[in-house]
């Protein structure tokens, strides 16, 4: 690969996380959504740089449209003498695919794309079966689209369980889902989620959702880490917040002499969630990762940090939302209860 040395990380020193099976997930991973300015061709050169400088943790999801493109970075990769153990490699199922009948060979259908005999996790990328065309306006509605229905989401998470029976898959982990939905999974699931992907970043800490996730054993892999400053317009709302400019941030990586965005990554890891950054310039991909491996922050840098949560969900979700006159925060189950249909 012809990379100095100072030029890449050693995957032993990057933490991990134990998940409730004892199987150890990288602390950070690399994320693949190319949003609207990415092509796939583009994301996969970022999936193989990412894996040159030391990332082994790479999250995917079949909606993202470019696994086949991944999945040839990855074979050459292991040709190249990284070995499938090394690399944790997530996917998801998308929203259409919710039926029981689709659930598996939607899996094996990223398992070819990807070429792998396994995944280390697979996840339930939305709780709703509610989906749209890709690059859609906020606006757009689904006519067939129904709010959360627990038998219903039960039904898939049959499917994924026999996916993790059939060897086809090491965990499987939700995302985008609440506290009283996670009860009822935990009350039904015969197989434990491993993980719950959900937004984190210093301006959405969720902090109830962490706390809870986390007393139950489930791992919070954090989307969005940085905020995703680069999200198309249609994902923006006036009173939207950017992490990477607030004053707090800027000055503790104006004291250790890093961009804002590594603050937001290390904040990250010592937290305790495994943040999932993208990007496509090998300068950011490398400088994500240091950060994982990068001295400690401090406790008053910690405090501080802790203290500018704004709650502000970048994304909201609104083109799954069901019927009209319904605010996004409807998704997210904002009294602390299923929002009923
Ligand atoms: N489960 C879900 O529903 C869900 C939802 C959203 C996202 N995700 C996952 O989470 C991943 C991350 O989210 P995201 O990509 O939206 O947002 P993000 O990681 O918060 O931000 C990515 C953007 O930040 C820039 N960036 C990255 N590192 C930087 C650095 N060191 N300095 C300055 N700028 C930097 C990148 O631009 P450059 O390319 O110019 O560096 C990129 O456009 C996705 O790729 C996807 O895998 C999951």
């Amino acid at each position: 690969m012809g990379l100095a040395m100072s030029e890449t990380v050693d995957p032993a020193d990057v933490p991990r996380r134990a998940l409730h099976t004892g199987a150890a997930m990288p602390a950070i991973g690399f994320g693949t959504f190319g949003s609207d300015h990415a092509g796939h061709d583009v994301v996969a050169e970022a999936v193989r740089g990412a894996i040159e400088v030391g990332y082994r943790h790479i999250d995917c999801a079949s909606v993202y449209g470019n696994e086949a493109e991944i999945g040839a970075v990855l074979r050459e990769v292991q040709a190249g003498g990284i070995a499938r153990e090394e690399l944790w490699i997530t996917s998801k199922l998308w929203n259409d695919k919710h039926g029981e009948e689709d659930v598996i060979p939607s899996c094996r259908q990223s398992l070819e794309d990807l070429g792998l005999e396994y995944l280390d996790l697979y996840l339930v990328h939305w709780p709703f079966p509610n989906f749209h065309p890709p690059g859609c306006d906020v606006s757009s509605r689904s006519p067939d689209a129904r709010p959360y229905v627990h038998e219903s989401y039960m039904k898939t998470w049959r499917q994924m369980e026999k996916l993790v029976e059939r060897g086809l898959v090491k965990h499987v982990g939700t995302s985008n889902m609440t506290v009283p939905k996670l009860k009822l999974l935990l009350r039904d699931a015969a197989v434990k989620p491993a993980v719950n992907e959900m937004e984190l970043h210093p301006h959405f800490q969720q902090p109830e959702l962490f706390d809870f996730v986390r007393e139950h054993g489930i791992e919070p892999v954090g989307y969005c880490p940085l905020g995703s400053p680069n999200r198309p317009e249609r994902d923006r709302t006036p009173e939207d917040t950017n992490p990477l400019e607030d004053p707090v941030v800027v000055e503790i990586a104006r004291a250790h002499d890093v961009h804002p965005a590594v603050v937001c990554i290390r904040w990250a890891v010592q937290r305790g969630q495994t943040p999932i950054p993208m990007s496509t310039r090998r300068k950011n991909i490398l400088a994500n990762l240091r950060a994982a491996i990068s001295p400690r922050l401090s406790d008053d840098e910690m405090r501080a940090l802790a203290g500018i949560d704004r709650s502000c969900r970048m994304i909201k979700g609104q083109v799954f939302l069901w019927k009209d006159g319904q605010s996004w925060e409807d998704l997210w189950d904002p009294d602390g209860e299923i929002t009923p249909p």
